[in-house]
């Protein structure tokens, strides 16, 4: 069933376990990160950013997309969600990732979606906290959950680059909690997005904890959210790079700091990268195998797009020519199913041992069931 987010986050709080939320970027990956919480019993966060919902809404220029295509693409990734995980034994939630304003907000609460993240962290605080407000007095009428942001994470998000990071102040992310009323709130703590984190980054686990300690005393019953926590698996890399790939100083998150602070005041961890790793060396894989499929009419330019830029690892870069598979899971031929099982398994073996290690695994009996218009009760009897 589909669930507000923060019905499955309170209970990786009350049981101290780490749940982990994963970016998809097509049907195919929707339909496998469902089986694969299903198959280890764990609850899901699935999330669309705003390039997700933008390439799903058919943008080529994702990176840019309209608010039309993002509105398209929002409901595409919610009505995917809702084909497959609607009757799931295990509660789904689907969550914007780094929104970045009202609009794009509404855009996904029509779309389906039961979570947003509204991510103010560019601003100056006062703009931040206003922000965040605004669409927390829109969402949790419909009983969506909302995370927002507070310090910078150093490397890409989305298309604003920051060289440097800003480190969440434990203090200021409490006056945050009880500015705008958001359940829950990513910090800044020395993780940071994309595949090249550093080597041997050590995480400050002290902030988290602080953030944490500080809220309880508080009574505020938030979250705290890692972004920035994929743990690029070396073999990954490795083998990409053995079949041609270009990905030079590919480092990640040791897992064992992130088992470590989801057991100390981290709630949810977000993974991207290790998935469009994973897909990317799959299909890698496969054309290498089977060298057929190279001139193949239907995915044959899926392995010339690779080629051409051995540095790119986005699946959204290379999967053009078969776009309507993407966004609608129709498969017109059997190359291109061997394409989609690619992606699946990358999303599986991506997805798989997080939820083991982060401690999510057959816990979803721990999640209470509540829909949105119970939460939005909630919300209302609460006044937030
Ligand atoms: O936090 C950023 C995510 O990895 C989303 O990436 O904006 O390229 O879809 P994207
Ligand atoms: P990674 O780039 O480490 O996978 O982070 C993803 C993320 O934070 C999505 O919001
Ligand atoms: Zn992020």
């Amino acid at each position: 069933m589909l669930v507000p987010m923060r019905a499955i986050l309170e209970a990786a709080d009350t049981y101290r376990y780490g749940q982990g939320a994963f970016n998809m970027n097509s049907f195919g990956q929707v339909e496998a990160a469902v089986r694969v919480h299903e198959l280890l019993h764990s609850g899901a966060i699935l999330q669309g950013a705003e390039a997700s919902n933008a390439y799903m809404g058919g943008a080529e220029d994702f990176m840019h997309g309209t608010i039309e295509q993002k509105r398209k693409g929002a409901k595409a990734l919610g009505d995917a969600v809702k084909a497959c995980g609607e009757n799931s034994p295990v509660p789904i939630a689907l969550h914007l990732d780094h929104g970045k304003s009202l609009e794009s907000v509404k855009a996904c609460i029509d779309g389906g979606y039961t979570s947003v993240m509204i991510d103010g962290s560019s601003l100056p605080y006062e703009d931040n906290v206003a922000l965040t407000r605004e669409v927390v007095k829109y969402a949790h009428p419909y009983g969506v959950t909302v995370e927002g942001e507070l310090g910078v994470l150093a490397g890409v998000e989305d298309h604003v680059f920051s060289a440097t990071s800003t480190y969440t102040n434990p203090m200021q992310a409490i006056d945050f909690f009880k500015k705008t009323g958001c359940d829950a709130l990513a910090i800044s703590y020395g993780t940071c997005h994309g595949a090249n984190k550093g080597k041997d980054t050590v995480i400050r686990r002290e902030i988290a904890i602080a953030t944490k300690e500080c809220m309880m005393h508080e009574g505020i019953h938030g979250f705290l959210v890692s972004h920035g926590s994929s743990t690029v698996p070396q073999e990954y890399v490795q083998q990409i790079n053995e079949m041609g790939g270009k990905l030079e100083n590919a480092f990640g998150i040791d897992v064992n700091q992130l088992v470590d602070v989801a057991r100390c005041g981290i709630n949810k961890i977000n993974v991207d990268t290790d998935i469009r790793l994973a897909c990317t060396r799959n299909i890698l894989k496969m054309f290498l195998d089977q060298p057929a499929l190279q001139k193949s009419p239907s995915i044959g330019p899926i392995f010339a797009a690779m080629t051409a830029n051995p540095k790119n690892f986005d699946p959204r870069n290379y999967l053009n020519s078969i776009i309507d598979t993407v966004i609608t899971g129709q498969i017109p031929d059997s190359d291109v199913e061997k394409i989609v099982a690619c992606m699946k398994d990358g999303v599986m073996e991506a997805i798989a041992p997080l939820l083991v290690q982060f401690g999510s695994y057959r816990k979803s009996h721990l999640i209470q069931p509540v829909t949105l218009e119970q939460m939005a009760d909630r919300y209302k009897k609460e006044g937030i």
